[in-house]
């Protein structure tokens, strides 16, 4: 395995996640600001060629999953033809997408043609009001049927991401348990993680322990499944149901020992970590004609400096970092 993508700790980085997009067409209260965030100048985002490029030199270097983000992926005009150039690379195995769900019904039949092999979609109310509270736009049922055309096209399990916050969905844990007895999904539930303008607190996170006390009251049967190396999720099985629930613990119980993601933004930098703060830029090297060998000194670098662990709850609350949007997910602005 490369010795540029091992970091001083000997974790290897076989995942990277690629940011299509800063742009989103929704606007979910945890992700970003309320009054929006300014966005790049298209010229300083990554061409469809650069992506590509990267995208095989990791690949060369022993990435063997690639997850496409965003803002919301799906808007990028392109993308079932970057799926499908992703495709071609020899050595990789995966090809994620992780989507808010909008568009995806309408173009999953052919993002799976072009070679996608894994579906997660963020859904974080059954209420469809309350879907419209959260997300500040319509399209809860287009979002369902999503899930559905899924399932339908044979995903398994298809992951549904639940941001959980108290006061707002932490009442509807059991009705998203439900769901599994008869749907191949993976619920996860996730902590609620402070972001640049996401008005985190403390209060409104509602831990991995406190909601597995939830589920366990109701289903004392609950059953742990053997942890699958490198995921951010902790999974449990209701024995006899089809799906299961995870909870992502990033707060409460951090995986960073584990860790084996690198990630690049939308505008070409390269993140060793979500919640680190020193990012190197991957694009402006790209542009002033660096080398191969140039690119992966500046990676292996990056990597290097790359913590044990992120810095704990609370600083990380305090500390810089972007609002999640232009990291990886997903939000306004058409
Ligand atoms: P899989 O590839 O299916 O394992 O999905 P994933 O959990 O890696 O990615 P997804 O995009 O579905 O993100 C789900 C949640 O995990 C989100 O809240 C992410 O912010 C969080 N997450 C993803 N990668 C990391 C990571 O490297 N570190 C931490 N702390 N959280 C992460
Ligand atoms: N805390 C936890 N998860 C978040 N996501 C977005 N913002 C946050 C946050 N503040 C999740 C979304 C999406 C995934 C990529 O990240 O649910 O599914
Ligand atoms: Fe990896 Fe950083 Fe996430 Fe920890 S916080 S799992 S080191 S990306």
């Amino acid at each position: 395995f490369s010795a540029f993508l091992t970091d001083s700790f000997g974790r290897r980085h076989s995942y990277l996640r690629i940011s299509l997009t800063e742009r989103c067409n929704l606007r979910c209260q945890y992700c970003m600001p309320e009054e929006g965030v300014p966005l790049t100048p298209k010229a300083d985002l990554l061409t469809t060629e650069e992506i590509l490029t990267l995208a095989r030199l990791f690949v060369k270097e022993g990435v063997d999953k690639i997850r496409l983000t965003g803002g919301e992926p799906l808007i990028r005009p392109d993308v079932v033809d970057i799926v499908a150039q992703l495709r071609r690379l020899e050595g990789l195995r995966t090809i994620g997408i992780t989507t808010n769900g909008i568009n995806l019904a309408r173009l999953l039949p052919q993002l799976q043609k072009a070679g996608l092999s894994a579906i997660n979609i963020s859904l974080d109310t059954l209420v469809p009001a309350k879907f419209e509270f959260i997300v500040r736009r319509k399209g809860f049922h287009k979002v369902m049927e999503g899930i559905h055309k899924a399932i339908e096209l044979g995903y398994s399990p298809v992951k549904v991401n639940c941001v959980v916050m108290r006061g707002l969905n932490e009442d509807e844990l059991l009705d998203f348990v439900a769901l599994t007895e008869g749907l191949p999904l993976d619920v996860r539930f996730i902590e609620y993680m402070p972001f640049d303008g996401n008005k985190w607190n403390f209060k409104k996170m509602v831990s991995y322990k406190e909601m597995l006390d939830t589920l366990r009251q109701q289903w004392p049967e609950l059953e742990k499944l053997p942890e699958e190396e490198s995921s951010t999720a902790k999974a449990f099985k209701i024995p006899g149901f089809r799906g299961q629930v995870s909870f992502i613990t990033s707060m409460s119980e951090h995986f960073c020992g584990t860790c084996n993601r690198l990630r690049i933004t939308a505008d070409g930098n390269l993140k060793v970590c979500l919640f680190g703060n020193s990012e190197v830029s991957l694009r402006d090297h790209l542009r002033a004609g660096a080398s191969e060998e140039e690119l992966l000194r500046v990676i292996g670098a990056a990597v290097g400096r790359k913590k044990r662990q992120h810095a704990g709850m609370f600083n990380i609350s305090q500390m810089k970092n972007r609002p999640m949007i232009l990291i990886e997910l997903f939000l306004m602005h058409q």
